[in-house]
């Protein structure tokens, strides 16, 4: 027998549990996709200049999203864990309104030079035990570049081979909610669904629909510098294991988009920087993919509900429709190319 068609799906309101709305005109530019899509957004303030690592610089950045947006979105606000980050700042940021401690190791990503390494985490649990004590969430971005030895690790090796340094943390202060940011593998999905309650993931769109294949040639070469950030797209099976986790029903897994805008003109340069900037596509993609899975009924809890949960938040109140409408995402906006650009997606927001 055939199964009803489902054409229409209102849902509460989401989260974009892991964002870069960024600074400036680029905020100005960018914020009004996530506001229009999500009600809250864990907001990272890595920036090269002026990067969020002390109770001032949320105060202000928290000042410059509020004051760009028209719309009822809130952000959730976090610090950089970077070289200087002690628990005195920690508590301070926390008294602020920062929720979150989030570490991009040094050399992993954009704005991440000051970025402590896993190799180093050791030092700074008296900066771990407080997030814990102030019931904060550690947000990590868990990729090892180099081994202790100081040799480069390769790009698809990186995820995995920093699991360990997550099971460490995990051992050594029991309790610390953690939330391994954006994960790619097989093997990490596998490692977050047995390990304590306390330890969860977010999962992004683009890592349920690109392979490597999407990104690079045979020779490694960057073929579709949109498509290109960090973690990078893994194989089949990775991709399969984080749309099995996403669609799964375990509240361990919700979602974050890692939308992470670059000017067109960066993306196109020789070196370009690694980010995908999903925002204008993140919810409609969501529902495809979910659809695609049969699991419709589930896009819900993974979007609006299991964030919230981690994060001890009250759900947000008021739904958001999602209709069976195609349409084809435009190349760019404001100079930034969009993900999925020129392709047809299946699902949009109603007006
Ligand atoms: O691809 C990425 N881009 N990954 C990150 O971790 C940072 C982000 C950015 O800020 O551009």
């Amino acid at each position: 027998m055939n199964k009803t068609q489902i054409n229409k799906l209102s849902i509460r309101i989401p989260d974009d549990m892991h964002v870069h709305l960024r600074r400036d005109q680029m905020l100005i530019n960018v914020l009004p996709f996530t506001a229009y899509s999500f009600g809250r957004a864990m907001v990272k303030g890595n920036f090269n200049q002026r990067p969020i690592i002390d109770a001032g610089g949320v105060e202000n950045y928290r000042n410059e999203i509020l004051t760009n947006v028209d719309t009822e979105f809130n952000p959730i606000m976090s610090i950089m864990f970077v070289k200087s980050t002690t628990p005195r700042t920690v508590a301070e940021a926390n008294e602020a309104g920062a929720r979150v401690l989030a570490l991009i190791p040094g050399k992993t990503s954009t704005g991440s030079d000051d970025g402590i390494a896993l190799t180093e985490l050791k030092k700074y649990y008296s900066v771990l035990k407080t997030v814990c004590q102030k019931k904060m969430i550690f947000s990590i971005h868990l990729e090892l570049v180099e081994t202790p030895e100081g040799n480069a690790i390769k790009e698809p090796e990186r995820e995995r081979l920093a699991i360990p340094f997550l099971k460490q943390i995990i051992k050594d202060i029991p309790g610390l909610k953690i939330v391994a940011e954006h994960v790619t593998t097989k093997e990490l999905i596998n490692f977050i669904k047995q390990a304590p309650d306390n330890v969860s993931a977010t999962l992004t769109a683009h890592h349920a629909v690109l392979t490597r294949k999407d990104v690079f040639n045979e020779k490694g070469k960057i073929i579709n510098p949109h498509n290109y950030c960090k973690p990078v797209a893994k194989t089949k099976k990775d991709r399969l294991a984080v749309t099995k986790a996403m669609t799964s029903g375990n509240p361990k897994f919700f979602f974050g988009s890692d939308s992470a805008p670059h000017p067109i003109s960066k993306k196109m340069g020789d070196n370009p920087p690694a980010g995908i900037f999903s925002a204008p596509v993140a919810l409609p993609l969501l529902c495809e993919i979910f659809d695609r899975k049969g699991k419709l009924n589930g896009l819900e809890n993974f979007v609006s509900r299991f964030g919230a949960r981690f994060y001890n938040l009250p759900l947000n109140r008021g739904k958001i429709t999602l209709v069976r409408e195609k349409w084809i995402v435009p190349f760019e906006y404001a100079g930034v190319g969009i993900f999925k650009a020129g392709e047809t997606i299946n699902w949009s927001i109603e007006d």
